[in-house]
């Protein structure tokens, strides 16, 4: 259990985009990534964007992650946020920022729309973007009922914390009979020994870190990476993990009996579930249901990781839920928009709608 093992081969989730007459996914795509979304819970788009496309992509998160006054997300890693090692923030609605979610959204609205009704909200329009010394977050589920997507609007390389999954662990009625019985226990108890990995891993690398020239500690970083009682779930926080106050992973979830099932069961869980790390090309999104197990690593390279990122709702939403959950923008909140009003509104693109480094892969 010392080391995370990761395939780097994301090959059976991708699908290369094609695009119709009408700028929109071809249906043999469209039928393809169904097909990954109800079996893996997650499809590779490569392409689906061009390079004009993520480059205004590209342009929209620089314009936002320079504004001083941006609006930071209240999840993923605070701590890292506050010592500049992540930036997550969401975008304002403003027409460009609108215009490029409601490309995305009417060039895969086949592939959405069997999980998202028209008038189920957008529920945040952010950008993810993690530094040299970020944590490797936890894997973990995103609240239920939802339908995320990241952008690349650059290449993304593994050693910049391609998002890594656990292919097949979204959360749905057929696991039992996918994976058996136990299949939600075995879940869990997959998702704690890698938890218990990344703990350590992130311990390392925080100790490395003490004597580092490229990712120094700032003054006060260690101790509260390390120590501090404030609210984190992605550090390697050993106060709370001892306490119990990591709803992540904590001491109390290595009780006798789990660590007993984990060295029983672990060629039985070796079998069932593999955790993947995607390494996206520019251009390329990633669809995931909301519960499927995953987690961002941590960047382990100079270059800033970028993520343009949506998340669309499956179903009515509790706004106390939506706002704890996710992280629209004040705009957004007093505004709201639905999957309608995306499909609705105009797009980045051309007139024609279809982008001209898609021309040749048009299909009649
Ligand atoms: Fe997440």
């Amino acid at each position: 259990m010392n080391k995370l093992k990761v395939s780097s081969d994301t090959s059976a989730f991708e699908v290369p985009a094609v695009l119709d007459e009408t700028g929109k996914l071809a249906n043999d795509c469209v039928r393809q990534a169904l097909a990954m979304m109800d079996t893996h819970g997650l499809v590779i788009l490569t392409g689906l964007l061009s390079d004009a496309e993520a480059d205004a992509g590209l342009g929209l998160i620089r314009q936002t992650v320079d504004d001083p006054d941006r609006n930071r997300c209240a999840f993923a890693s605070q701590t890292d946020n506050r010592y500049q090692r992540r930036d997550f923030c969401s975008l304002p609605s403003s027409p460009p920022v609108t215009q490029f979610a409601a490309t995305l959204c009417q060039r895969l609205e086949a592939v959405i729309s069997p999980y998202c009704g028209r008038p189920h909200p957008l529920l945040e329009v952010t950008t993810l973007t993690s530094y040299l010394g970020s944590s490797h977050q936890y894997i973990h589920r995103d609240p239920s009922g939802v339908i995320s997507m990241f952008a690349a609007v650059e290449d993304v390389s593994e050693q910049q914390g391609g998002t890594v999954f656990v292919p097949g662990t979204q959360l749905f009625d057929g696991a039992k009979h996918k994976h058996g019985a136990e299949a939600t226990a075995m879940m869990e108890l997959f998702r704690t020994r890698c938890n218990y990995t990344i703990l350590w891993h992130n311990l390392k690398k925080l100790w490395g870190m003490r004597k580092s020239a490229e990712a120094p500690l700032a003054s006060g970083e260690f101790f509260d990476r390390v120590f501090s009682t404030k609210w984190d779930e992605h550090q390697p926080n050993l106060t709370r993990f001892a306490l119990g106050k990591n709803s992540q992973f904590s001491l109390r979830m290595l009780g006798p009996g789990t660590l007993w099932k984990l060295y029983r069961r672990r060629k039985a869980l070796d079998k069932m579930f593999a955790l993947i790390q995607t390494a996206p090309g520019k251009g390329t999104v990633i669809l995931y249901q909301s519960d499927l197990l995953h987690a961002g690593p941590d960047n382990r390279a100079p270059q800033p990781r970028r993520f343009f990122s949506m998340s669309l709702a499956r179903g009515f939403v509790e706004p106390k839920l939506w706002h704890d959950g996710y992280s629209p923008h004040p705009t957004l909140k007093a505004q709201p928009m639905s999957f309608g009003d995306l499909l609705d509104c105009p797009t980045h693109s051309a007139p024609s709608g279809v982008p001209d480094d898609h021309a040749e892969a048009l299909v009649s």
